[in-house]
């Protein structure tokens, strides 16, 4: 193989919010700036491997060898990543993924009206399950955003979307979470062990986190 801990493999990586129209001029979203995905696809590169960054709206530059594909909402975001799921032998899911949209999408912009407006909201796929559904071989990690009982959730993850890994951040602290360029982790791993990284920066994440990916590779090559 040459050079990289992941030379040979193809990394498919969700990145960013999603954007949930409402109507020609509104949409619904998150905080994400994509800043933890963009880290991991510029970590990944520089280990090697063949880089697939499924991006929701950010004002990021791509990394340099990272083939990028620029979605919009959560259905396009699966779409996309089902497209490569099959190429992918590792799936990492940062996306901060809408969880609701809209149920109807009005085709001229709203009016304002006298009183309350109520938006009925609708589920989006969740593109972390159902890609966990077709695992043939792919380690998957994906992320957990959460403001409390972070164990609980995280692990609750991991098994319901048929993770690898769960990487969880506590988006209440200071320099975690959202927009900043550092993060606080905890890696819950399938074999229920954790890992407790200390605040660094997103590459810095990026690197243990694509450390523990080689790790279970090199697991299954000694089975
Ligand atoms: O982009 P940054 O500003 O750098 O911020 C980084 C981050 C906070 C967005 C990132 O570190 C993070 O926590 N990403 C996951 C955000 C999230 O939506 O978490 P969740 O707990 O709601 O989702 C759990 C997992 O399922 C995630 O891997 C998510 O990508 C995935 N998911 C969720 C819903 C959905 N419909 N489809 C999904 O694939």
């Amino acid at each position: 193989k040459n050079g990289g801990e992941l030379a040979g493999r193809t990394v498919l990586i969700t990145a960013g919010p999603t954007r949930e129209k409402i109507d020609p001029v509104r949409f619904l979203t998150n905080h994400s700036t994509g800043k933890m995905g963009y880290a991991i696809a510029g970590e990944a590169v520089k280990m090697g491997a063949r880089v697939i960054l499924v991006s929701g709206p950010v004002n990021l530059e791509p990394p340099k060898g990272a083939e990028l594909f620029k979605v919009e909402s959560a259905e396009d975001m699966y779409q996309a990543a089902l497209e490569h799921f099959d190429e992918a032998d590792i799936m990492i899911g940062t996306a901060a993924v809408a969880d609701y949209r809209p149920k109807y999408i009005y085709e001229e912009k709203m009016k304002k009206k006298e009183g309350d407006q109520a938006l009925e909201l609708e589920r989006t796929r969740d593109i972390l399950f159902e890609l966990g559904q077709k695992k043939n071989g792919q380690v998957m990690v994906g992320f957990a955003a959460e403001t409390n009982d972070i164990e609980i959730h995280a692990k609750g993850k991991l098994s319901r979307k048929n993770a690898d890994m769960i990487v969880a951040n506590n988006v209440k602290q200071e320099g975690a979470g959202f927009g900043a360029d550092t993060n606080i982790v905890t890696i819950y791993k399938k074999d229920g062990t954790a890992i407790n990284l200390p605040l660094m920066s997103k590459s810095e994440v990026a690197r243990n986190i694509l450390a523990e990916v080689v790790q279970c590779f090199k697991k299954d090559e000694s089975l």
